[in-house]
């Protein structure tokens, strides 16, 4: 079986002008694909080659597979990147997702800060999280390739801090592109639809 890349769920310019087309063609068609066609070679002929995805996360634990999990983290992650950001997006949550940003931080510019300041304080590549932990909203990190999937953790959302993903739009800039992210890019129905996935979430 072969790994396929998922689709960009919108045109690689629809993300402008907060992220520019050239940012999202290199994002997708360079760094994505590029974990998933090393991931594919790095499995070729080996046990993990009829395996799913998510098959291939959960059974890769030895010293001498950490390229095949990192890769496949890699794959997993930015798939999910990609649905947790919206051209669509009216930027704010609604319903249930709404009910428990406000029930675990008050309002939603208290969730922008906390999850800011996550972003700013993660030292070099990883990812920012809104997780559900045990019917519980949290924000986390995870460096590099790290990531939830597989733990107690439900991911909503997540935000690529690794500098590929803003470089040629922010330079150095890492709080601008968090800003962009929480002000105009954020996916809530994406999150929402995980939510509801997640049958412990409190209800508010
Ligand atoms: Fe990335």
């Amino acid at each position: 079986m072969t790994i396929e890349q998922s689709n960009l769920p919108y045109d690689s310019n629809a993300l402008e002008p907060h992220l520019s087309e050239e940012t999202l063609s290199f994002h997708y068609g360079r760094h994505h694909k590029g974990y998933v066609d090393n991931l594919n070679r790095l499995i070729e002929g080996t046990s993990f080659a009829d395996r799913p995805l998510e098959r291939i996360i959960a059974t890769a634990r030895t010293r001498a597979e950490i390229d095949v999990l990192n890769n496949a983290l890699q794959v997993w992650n930015h798939a999910f990147l990609w649905e947790s950001m919206t051209p669509n997006g009216d930027a704010k949550p609604h319903g249930r997702m709404k009910d428990m940003v406000e029930t675990h931080y008050g309002d939603l510019d208290s969730f922008k800060d906390e999850f800011r300041r996550s972003a700013l304080g993660l030292f070099g590549s990883g990812w920012v999280w809104l997780v559900v932990d045990r019917g519980e909203l949290r924000i986390i990190t995870t460096g590099n390739a790290d990531s939830p999937i597989g733990t107690r953790l439900v991911p909503l959302l997540v935000l690529d801090v690794w500098e590929h993903a803003y470089y040629l739009d922010y330079q150095s800039d890492r709080k601008r592109y968090v800003d962009a992210f929480l002000d105009n890019l954020i996916n809530w129905n994406f999150a929402a639809e995980n939510l509801e996935r997640t049958p412990d979430a409190k209800a508010a």
